[in-house]
């Protein structure tokens, strides 16, 4: 079953919680939010506050992802703001750190994913699988929406979803960066189930044909 995760990046911040009804009534599984420190990335967008915000006026499943440096820093803010998915780069900071923000979302009984960027290998992930209740490739660099889908990380889709089923299958795979109904298929194909799409979704009007249009 794949799940569809609209990028509230590409939504109307002026009619944010109109736009989040539309894509829970359309069938969203997850809504996606985009959290940017303008250091881990060349961008700002939205906090802590926005996210409380956000919690409040959805029952919908938050998928946090963080394109911040050394999320450790900022774990348990996002926990207490509603977070349900709390997603941090593996390149945002040393080892130990990444392990002990792990630790922490996982005794809160949320669930705990990590990122990679376009250049950073699949067997990173190695020491850490185990623990992971999601793992998202990017597959544009971090930091903008709108861009072009980089073909050349369907190879590492397909590598993290050896390493997902051989070591634990519960896991998911989600994928980020310029999903479209042109490229679902691709990323899904290579083993993703779950797509997180900006443009595609809060840049159509019909916000229920754009999600269905990325199921196929
Ligand atoms: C990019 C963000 C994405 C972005 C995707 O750094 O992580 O979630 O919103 O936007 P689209 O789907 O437009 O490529
Ligand atoms: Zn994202």
């Amino acid at each position: 079953m794949i799940k569809i995760a609209p990028s509230v990046l590409a939504a109307n911040f002026t009619a944010l919680g109109q736009d989040i009804e539309e894509v829970a009534q359309a069938g969203a599984d997850y809504l996606h939010i985009d959290v940017m420190d303008g250091v881990f990335v060349p961008n700002i967008s939205i906090g802590v506050p926005v996210v409380a915000a956000i919690r409040k006026a959805t029952t919908m499943t938050l998928d946090v992802h963080l394109m911040i440096t050394k999320p450790l820093r900022y774990v348990e803010a996002f926990l207490n703001a509603g977070a349900d998915i709390l997603v941090f780069h593996i390149e945002a900071d040393e080892p130990q750190n990444i392990r002990t923000a792990i630790d922490l979302v996982k005794s809160s009984g949320k669930r705990v994913g990590l990122s990679l960027k376009p250049k950073t290998p699949a067997d990173t992930l190695i020491p850490y699988i185990g623990d992971l209740d999601m793992v998202l490739i990017m597959t544009v660099e971090p930091g903008f929406g709108g861009q072009k889908f980089m073909a050349d990380q369907l190879p590492k889709i397909h590598a993290v979803d050896a390493l997902i089923q051989a070591q634990n299958p519960a896991c998911e795979l989600q994928v980020d960066g310029g999903i479209d109904p042109s490229t679902a298929p691709l990323v899904t194909l290579a083993g993703a189930n779950v797509l997180v799409a900006g443009s595609a979704v809060f840049g159509k009007a019909d916000r229920k044909a754009a999600i269905d249009a990325l199921r196929i």
